[in-house]
């Protein structure tokens, strides 16, 4: 049997399992002890034939593959991997295109810098920003934030591309006190110090208080970074950009955002006064597999000034293609060289849902958030912990962290629908994403029906 056989059975299992998953509950799932009872023995002696590796693979795997392409699905915040960016996936490995340079890969970085542009398009960011796309808002941070510092830095007289950062004029950080611990990675991969930050107090749903911004920033005398958020993960709150924009602007510091998924409210003209003023910020983190539905991986790391970008992340050496004139590289927006051509995927999801697709699905899970919100609310015993303005929500039962794990967990084993846990202000919450484009208002009131059973079975 031909290798290629192996592909044929990986497409027909994957059709099969997707098929399942859109209307089933959220099946059992084995654990990771099992998964490695599974996987575990010695290195194979010898190799083996295609299909029946993939078949092994796929026995295997599938009882410990957590369905969260299911449309009940409201865990951590995760999108759908829709059956179009997987196909353009799936294209991507057999192409075994490197997306480092555009000789390698001619289509590939054309791709990239057609989605570069569509994306600045949607989210409303300036024509002349540089797009580099990465494995997730993690990275798109890191990235950012490299070309944060070697701005900043560069305007104080320092290379630090050159130079590096000891004897470097000293940066100050300014950050909101609810920021994603995923900022504070890309300080501590930067030698910027996780712990070396300015905090500005938040409100009680984690957004920046603009006259405690201005008041941290005025305290600041060598070159300022400041970091800023669109979507807090637990309640979905976006910064008060208008507001704090010019602030950072006449303070000469870099306006950061992280903007992972709530960036996207830019991309609906109904919810866009949310991240009002957000286009006036230096550079922006945002994923492609949260609410753009790609597969993983695939996030993109935005900079205003593209000059900065590629300071802190091109590459030379004598082999690789020179960027010809004004040819975007592809490998000089990001921290890797080879890598997986990502604009495929991207490219294939925005023509997939167009410009009024998108709009319609992230106004469609605000509302049934909002709607989830209301009716949870509605139980005795259920409070909602901030009000529901994106995607996200937390609620909180009986007023104690026992009760809360104890109807997460309920909720979990019962498996109609899989919610998670988290923790605000010292307090567990169960947290609610809202980020599927499989999920509608009927599978919503189908999650919403399992969890006050759950609680009343807590409660009792
Ligand atoms: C606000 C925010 N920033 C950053 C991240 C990290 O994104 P990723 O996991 O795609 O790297 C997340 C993930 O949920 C997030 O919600």
């Amino acid at each position: 049997m031909s290798d290629y056989e192996a592909m044929r059975r990986a497409a027909d299992a994957a059709i099969a399992y997707r098929r399942g998953i859109a209307g089933a509950e959220t099946t059992p799932v084995a654990d990771y002890a099992a998964m490695l009872a599974a996987f575990a023995g010695p290195v194979p002696q010898t190799g083996g034939e295609a299909d029946a590796i993939i078949a092994e693979l796929i026995g295997k795997a599938t009882p410990g593959i957590r369905a969260s392409t299911g449309p009940r699905f409201f865990g951590w915040v995760i999108g759908n991997s829709h059956p179009t960016g997987v196909a353009a996936d799936w294209l991507t490995s057999a192409w075994g295109q490197n997306g480092g340079n555009l000789i390698a890969a001619p289509a590939a970085s054309a791709v990239e810098k057609v989605a570069a542009d569509w994306l600045l398009d949607l989210l409303g960011l300036p024509g002349e920003a540089s797009v580099g796309f990465v494995t997730g808002a993690t990275v798109a941070n890191f990235v950012c934030l490299a070309a944060a510092r070697s701005e900043v830095l560069a305007r104080a007289g320092w290379d630090v591309e050159a130079d590096g950062m000891f004897g470097a004029p000293p940066i100050e950080v300014v950050i909101g006190a609810d920021a994603h611990a995923t900022v504070y990675s890309g300080l501590k991969y930067l030698g910027l110090g996780a712990k070396r930050v300015k905090i500005v107090p938040a409100d009680t749903s984690g957004r920046m208080i603009a006259s405690e911004f201005e008041r941290v920033v005025k305290t600041c005398t060598g070159p300022v970074i400041a970091i800023a958020q669109a979507g807090q993960i637990n309640t979905g709150a976006c910064d008060p950009f208008a507001e704090i924009a010019p602030i950072a602007t006449a303070a000469g510091a870099w306006l950061h955002v992280d903007g992972a998924f709530g960036l996207w409210a830019q991309a609906a003209p109904a919810r866009a006064h949310l991240t009002a003023g957000v286009e006036a910020a230096d550079s922006w983190a945002t994923d492609g597999h949260k609410w753009l539905q790609t597969p993983y991986d695939c996030g993109f790391a935005i900079v205003r000034n593209a000059e900065a970008h590629r300071r802190a992340m091109a590459i030379s050496a004598s082999y690789l293609p020179p960027a010809e004139g004004s040819e975007r590289d592809p490998s000089a927006y990001v921290p890797e060289l080879s890598r997986r051509a990502r604009g495929f995927a991207t490219w294939a999801m925005i023509r997939q849902l167009g410009r009024e697709g998108i709009a319609h699905m992230v106004e469609c899970h605000c509302q049934i958030a909002r709607h989830m919100g209301e009716r949870l609310a509605d139980e005795a015993g259920i409070e909602l912990i901030a009000p529901v303005e994106l995607n996200q929500l937390m609620v909180r039962f009986g007023g104690r962290d026992d009760a809360t794990l104890a109807t997460v967990k309920r909720v979990q084993d019962d498996e109609i629908a899989f919610i998670g846990p988290a923790l605000w202000r010292g307090n567990w919450v169960m947290r609610v994403s809202v980020t599927s484009i499989a999920t509608t208002m009927a599978e919503a009131d189908v999650a919403v029906d399992a969890v006050i059973d759950a609680w009343r079975t807590i409660r009792g």
